[in-house]
């Protein structure tokens, strides 16, 4: 295969030479001698990637580059590449808005620090003139309680926020865009009046063009420090000049200005209290090692065909992704990428980074939203310390996070016994296996565990076809029933079956059902293919809470006896008290020949799942239906008995009804005040929001802002499940953000 090229302009600038050894692994480096748009032109027809700083990548070049798969941006501002351009040919144009946070903020605190102590002027008197104190003239000004006003909240004006506070200031911030719950906010002119140190972190638009006007400058404390490692041109230049003369401020750092670069004899140059520097404010050795690492990081994904982060020309996605959307938010979103460049400080980022770097990237999960070092009850605790309601958990926190009762169960166990390999057995499994044989409902009392959900359905399906010969199933489109090629071969979503190929034959999907009537789907299929062995479902859609008529289950039931197929109700996110009873079949009164349940055995510690069965499907001596490595975990067991324990004695069934009860009415009440919820549903506390216009994702990142989160299933519907260990008051507040979101 031809070596692709990767065309680097900005020659001056050696970009990529701390990575080299690797770009140059994945393909051929060709540097542009200049960067005159028709030396680029010409060089622009073998480029598979054209790799940029502030060369123009005009028109010109991106319809010459006929092999072109991507355009990486040398840092943030892409205003020196056509997207328009690159959009047209849907070409993606990355770039790398975070590498240079930290290092601006510390430059902007920097400039202030100086500002603040008289450094550059003491120095300078110091090598004129010697040892000069006491020199009144010198006195400074401390940092503690003094009001740093921030204008911008973005990645940059939230380091500067961080540092702020760590110096004992008190943080004032204006930007209209941006809410924050643990910051003060003020409208310009009250944070120009009110701030001793004032810095700007806002791009430049219409807009913010010069926002600091001659007015504002008279405004400002005459104790006060402007500093501005934004754009020159956010601040009236010519004003700030007669606001020093006049003394109306007592200083400014600037790395920006209106004309780059400032003429040697430009006025602001004659001030003592004016601190400059050119434009530099990224220029650190670890932001620049940041920067190399994520354009090379970026150029691979580009050349392996995916679509690295921070894309900047979006509209080249696919308008449709709705395939990634029926089990789960994105992680794709616009909103999502702009909630992290609002909210996410640089420490978090580079572990985000990391994480990508190293971990296979797929939908749903890698690239992250966030990291997390906690959780507890029914909070996550991010890296920045925020507290998160988590009303999605996986569906594993039913005794909510880290209950004392599991992990103590854990611990001990730890200690009594660790693991048991196969051959052996233990006492906390045989409890867990005889007090689920006892749980469950009617004959169902053999199980068989394994580590994971997916497992335990691949084993129904194993046992199904050994009961009744047959290997065909019927289940429903757009359900989800784990991961593994078994699984979605059953499965009905999109988005985990596209692009795999075969799938398992003899696999029969029909719509999901409401009323009884829609069972006459399925017993088409019994009758025509006769050799259907199992019928597989969710009692009760988890993801959308959308639950058949009682009277449907109760038909298919009779169906599947009537045709010799075996009905499999997989109940892992919904067992175990979700939906106010143990098992989530006993509101219908069906019972299934196969019961599947997982997540939340484990109490939110262990992974752990199981297939509790007929006793007389037992015969199956001298066959493997999956002998997981960690079938019977004692460590596992425990927590599930733990887990059990606490349902049962904290009341946690009539608990979840009650507050079920509580969440429907309350969800009914926001619903007749906001017209864009379209339905509302609940079961217990699985508990479902429909929302009647594409807003489901913003809604999603507003409550993550303010401390609620939960999962967007189908693009439209905001799937709320709590611990069910939640409070009545917790979980008003709950509802209170997302009706907040709603507004
Ligand atoms: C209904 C349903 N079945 C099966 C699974 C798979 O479980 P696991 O991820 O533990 O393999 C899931 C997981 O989300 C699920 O929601």
């Amino acid at each position: 295969m031809q070596q692709p090229i990767i065309l680097r302009t900005d020659a001056e600038l050696n970009m990529g030479v701390s990575v080299m050894t690797e770009l140059t692994a994945m393909a051929r480096i060709v540097t542009a001698e200049d960067d005159r748009p028709e030396t680029i032109v010409r060089c622009a027809p073998e480029a598979d990637i054209i790799f940029t700083c502030y060369a123009p990548i005009t028109a010109e070049v991106i319809n010459a580059a006929l092999k072109l798969r991507g355009i990486v941006k040398y840092g943030v501002g892409v205003d020196s590449i056509d997207l328009k351009a690159a959009s047209a040919r849907g070409i993606p144009v990355v770039h790398c808005p975070d590498y240079g946070t930290g290092t601006v903020a510390d430059q902007a605190f920097a400039l202030l620090m100086a500002l603040a102590r008289k450094i550059t002027q003491i120095d300078r008197g110091m090598r004129k003139g010697g040892w000069l104190w006491p020199e009144p003239k010198f006195l400074g000004t401390e940092l503690g309680n003094k009001i740093m006003g921030i204008v911008g909240l973005g990645r940059i004006g939230s380091a500067m926020a961080q540092r702020a506070l760590g110096f004992g200031m008190k943080v004032l911030v204006h930007d209209p865009y941006v809410e924050n719950e643990t910051l003060v906010f003020a409208t310009l002119d009250e944070l120009v009046e009110r701030a001793d140190f004032l810095s700007l972190h806002c791009v430049l638009t219409p807009e913010t063009r010069g926002m600091i006007t001659a007015e504002r400058l008279r405004r400002m404390k005459h104790t006060a420090i402007i500093v501005n490692v934004s754009r020159g041109a956010l601040i009236d230049q010519d004003a700030l000049v007669e606001a020093l003369k006049n003394g109306e401020i007592a200083g400014a750092g600037l790395d920006v200005f209106v004309e780059e670069p400032l003429s040697v004899d430009h006025p602001l140059y004659s001030f003592d209290n004016v601190v400059c520097s050119p434009h530099f404010a990224f220029y650190t050795r670890e932001a620049f090692e940041r920067l190399e690492r994520q354009c090379c990081d970026k150029i691979r994904a580009l050349l392996e065909g995916k679509m690295p982060p921070d894309l900047k020309n979006r509209e080249i996605l696919p308008d449709d992704d709705s395939h990634l959307r029926t089990e789960g938010d994105i992680n794709l979103s616009e909103h999502r990428q702009q909630w992290q460049e609002n909210h996410l400080d640089v420490a978090t980022h580079e572990l985000l980074d990391r994480d990508a770097r190293v971990f296979i990237h797929q939908s749903l999960s890698t690239p992250c939203l966030n990291t997390i070092t906690g959780c507890e009850g029914i909070y996550l605790i991010d890296s920045q310390g925020r507290r998160l309601m988590d009303f999605h958990g996986n569906s594993v926190h039913q005794v909510g996070f880290g209950h004392p009762r599991v992990i103590e169960a854990v611990k001990n166990q730890l200690d009594e016994l660790s693991f048991c390999p196969r051959r052996y057995t233990n006492r906390p499994a045989v409890d867990l296996a005889e007090k689920l044989a006892a749980l469950a409902p009617g004959a169902l009392n053999k199980v068989l565990l394994t580590p994971s959900g997916t497992g335990a359905i691949g084993i129904a399906m194993k046992i199904a076809r050994y009961i009744t010969g047959r290997h065909k199933t019927v289940s429903m489109t757009d359900s989800f029933h784990g991961a593994s090629l078994d699984a979605i071969s059953i499965g009905g979503e999109a988005l985990v079956r596209d692009g795999l190929g075969p799938l398992l034959p003899g696999c029969f999907h029909v719509p999901w059902p409401k009323t009884e009537k829609d069972a006459d789907a399925i017993e088409k299929i019994l009758i025509e293919q006769k050799d259907i062995g199992a019928v597989i479902a969710e009692p009760m859609r988890c993801t959308t809470v959308e639950r058949p008529h009682d009277a449907y289950w109760q038909r298919v039931r009779k169906l599947c006896d009537e045709h010799g197929a075996l009905l499999v109700f997989d109940e892992i996110p919904l067992a175990l008290g979700r939906t106010g009873k143990m098992f989530c079949c006993e509101h219908f009164g069906v019972t299934p020949d196969i019961l599947v349940i997982g997540k939340g055995l484990g109490g939110a510690i262990m992974p752990l799942a199981a297939v509790i069965v007929r006793e007389d499907f037992d015969i199956l001596q001298d066959r493997a239906l999956g002998h997981y490595t960690h079938e019977k975990s004692p460590v596992a067991s425990a927590a599930a008995l733990a887990t059990i324990a606490v349902i049962e004695e904290e009341g946690l069934l009539e608990h979840t009804r009650t507050l079920g009860a509580e969440a429907l009415e309350i969800m009914a009440a926001v619903k007749s005040r906001h017209s864009v919820v379209a339905d509302i549903r609940g079961l217990g506390l699985a508990l479902a929001m429909e929302i009647g216009d594409d807003s489901a994702d913003s809604i999603l990142y507003h409550c993550l802002s303010n401390g609620l989160s939960f999962k967007v299933s189908a693009g439209n519907v905001l799937t709320l499940t709590p611990p069910l260990v939640i409070t009545s008051e917790q979980l008003t507040e709950a509802f209170q953000i997302v009706e907040s979101a709603l507004s």
